[in-house]
């Protein structure tokens, strides 16, 4: 089902946000599935197809919650682990992606690189359908414990993020360089 918005491309580009709050409502899985069938189609050296998904069930969510609020209990102290698990908790779509590791170096930049490119893909699909994402790259994600939560061999992949998903509740402003200042004419 073509449910996506015909907004011009730039405008999806342009206007997608990082989304810190979401309302309650989980997405239908079925727009998450067609963001994943669209983000295979991301540009990859040697069509290795490096990315692997990973979608959370409400009791692996609650323990990534707790794993996480341990992580920060750790490091900042009880009240941040607190102010975490609070926050955390009110997270409606969790999906992770990992990379297939490579002993070559440069094949394994060039499959980060193209998880990057899906990344992407996924996170316009959803956008376009009113569906903002958060990509994480906290402590938690490279916690032994959550390679072992996801049911992932950190030896034969490598986590690219954890990525909440669900519809914006706030759209947060943001602002880069004028082009001027990142183009060199040669
Ligand atoms: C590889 C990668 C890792 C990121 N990890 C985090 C993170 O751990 N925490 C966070 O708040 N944002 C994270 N972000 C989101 C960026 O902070 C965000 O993209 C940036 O602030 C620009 O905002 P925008 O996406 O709305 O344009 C990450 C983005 C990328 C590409």
């Amino acid at each position: 089902m073509d449910v996506s918005s015909k907004k011009p491309i730039a405008d999806i580009i342009r206007e997608r946000r990082t989304i810190n709050f979401f309302k309650p409502d989980i997405p239908p899985r079925e727009a998450v599935l067609e963001g994943i069938e669209l983000a295979r189609w991301a540009p990859n050296h040697h069509l290795t197809e490096p990315w692997r998904f990973y979608l959370l069930s409400d009791h692996i969510k609650r323990q990534v919650v707790d794993l996480n609020t341990r992580i920060v209990a750790q490091a900042k102290g009880e009240e941040a682990g607190r102010v975490k698990r609070e926050r955390w908790s009110h997270i409606p779509g969790w999906l992770a992606m990992t990379c297939i590791r490579s002993s070559d170096d440069l094949r394994q930049q060039e499959d980060y690189a193209a998880c990057c490119c899906a990344v992407q893909n996924l996170s316009l699909y959803l956008w376009d359908r009113g569906i903002g994402m958060k990509w994480t790259t906290g402590p938690v994600t490279r916690a032994d414990e959550f390679y072992d939560l996801i049911w992932v061999d950190s030896v034969v992949e490598k986590v690219v993020g954890l990525f909440w998903y669900g519809y914006p509740d706030e759209v947060p402003v943001s602002v880069r360089k004028p082009v001027s200042e990142i183009v060199v004419e040669l």
